[in-house]
């Protein structure tokens, strides 16, 4: 079955198209635009800035996705569109988009959880994943720890406050360094890992690692982002000292890391799960991937993180799970999606 998707809930536009079959996936043609650039300046997202960037790509991007993948409508089985969650007036436009597209070629519509979607992007080159799963979603907006078992979703815990990423975007802002953060963060902790002992001596800081013991699967990162803040304050003589910037980040980025560890790891011990499936955005950074692999390796516990641009936010993640999805569907709910343009709804606070 060939399924385009279109992913438009925060600052990527973006659409692929895939062909899935007797459970596997293959990725025929994948397009992300980036808009990053535009909020750079902002050292943040713009919601209303994200939808008129949305507005101009959206076409350019399912037109450049129908070309690479040499396919036409005609070609196509099912429209999947993210309807949550997100920023509301980002997610229109790839709904209404998808919607148009659905009225007028008479192609089924199906609405996506930006979440699932995240976790299934570990489906694509993974079909047969063991169950149950512990999975540990961290992006921009969510930092949520679940149980995935075949056909149910568990939250066990999430962020009280700031996400994950959110913490690396914000502590980069602070330090004077590019958005998105986490790339920034990691580039700096690369290097400070790589500096002398005299160096490292000389510059000696530590940062909470808030709620690591706590008695529960939730996080809280905006106390991390705020001892940063107080640190750079009371430092600002060496906030343009390169050392300085690169021991902040680092702790930064160990704090986060070893926190999202701890307790992924305690809740597959808890749940005496099978494999831990990591996804998001914050997936993307190299000391989490190994970390938990090496933490999960040492259990006998099998280990999925998608490939890296499977991680960030893409449209092919959004097709895998109409994939999914699709086929649990009975006769009649799969005939319903001949009418979902008359329906779908962006809902920003969409659950799993
Ligand atoms: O999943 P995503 O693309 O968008 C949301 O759904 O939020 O995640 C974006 C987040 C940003 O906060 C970004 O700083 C973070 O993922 N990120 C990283 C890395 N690459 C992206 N965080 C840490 N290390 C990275 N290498
Ligand atoms: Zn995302």
């Amino acid at each position: 079955m060939n399924i385009l998707g279109i992913e438009t809930s925060c600052d990527e536009t973006a659409a692929s198209i895939i062909q899935g079959k007797n459970g596997k996936i293959n990725i025929i043609a994948n397009t992300v635009a980036s808009q990053i650039p535009i909020h750079k300046k902002y050292g943040g997202i713009v919601p209303e800035v994200a939808a008129r960037a949305h507005i101009k790509k959206i076409i350019p991007v399912i037109e450049e996705t129908f070309k690479k993948s040499g396919f036409s409508l005609s070609n196509i089985d099912l429209i999947s569109v993210t309807h949550g969650p997100g920023l509301v007036t980002s997610l229109l436009v790839g709904i209404e988009t998808a919607k148009a597209l659905s009225f007028t070629k008479k192609i089924p519509l199906i609405g996506i959880n930006h979440l699932k979607a995240h976790i299934r992007a570990n489906f694509v080159k993974n079909p047969n994943i063991p169950y149950p799963a512990v999975s540990l979603i961290a992006s921009g907006g969510h930092t949520e720890i679940s149980l995935f078992k075949k056909n149910s979703y568990k939250r066990l815990g999430q962020t009280r406050d700031d996400a994950a990423g959110e913490c690396f975007d914000k502590t980069a802002k602070i330090l004077g360094l590019g958005y998105p953060g986490g790339p920034e963060i990691s580039k700096k902790a690369k290097k400070w890992e790589d500096q002398t002992k005299a160096i490292k001596d000389k510059f000696d800081f530590s940062l909470p690692r808030p709620m690591i013991n706590s008695d529960n699967f939730d996080f809280s990162f905006s106390g991390l982002k705020t001892a940063v803040l107080y640190l750079a304050q009371d430092n600002k003589d060496k906030l343009k000292n390169k050392h300085f910037i690169q021991s902040i980040s680092y702790e930064t980025q160990q704090a986060i890391v070893e926190v999202l560890t701890k307790k992924t790891i305690k809740a597959t011990k808890k749940f005496q799960a099978k494999s831990i499936l990591l996804s998001g955005g914050v997936a993307a950074n190299k000391t989490l991937r190994q970390t938990l692999a090496k933490k999960a390796k040492s259990l006998d516990i099998e280990f999925f993180v998608p490939e890296f641009k499977l991680c960030t936010d893409n449209a092919s993640m959004i097709a895998t799970t109409a994939y999914f999805d699709y086929k649990n569907l009975n006769k009649s709910e799969k005939e319903k999606l001949n009418h979902t343009w008359e329906t779908l709804q962006a809902d920003p606070n969409l659950k799993i």
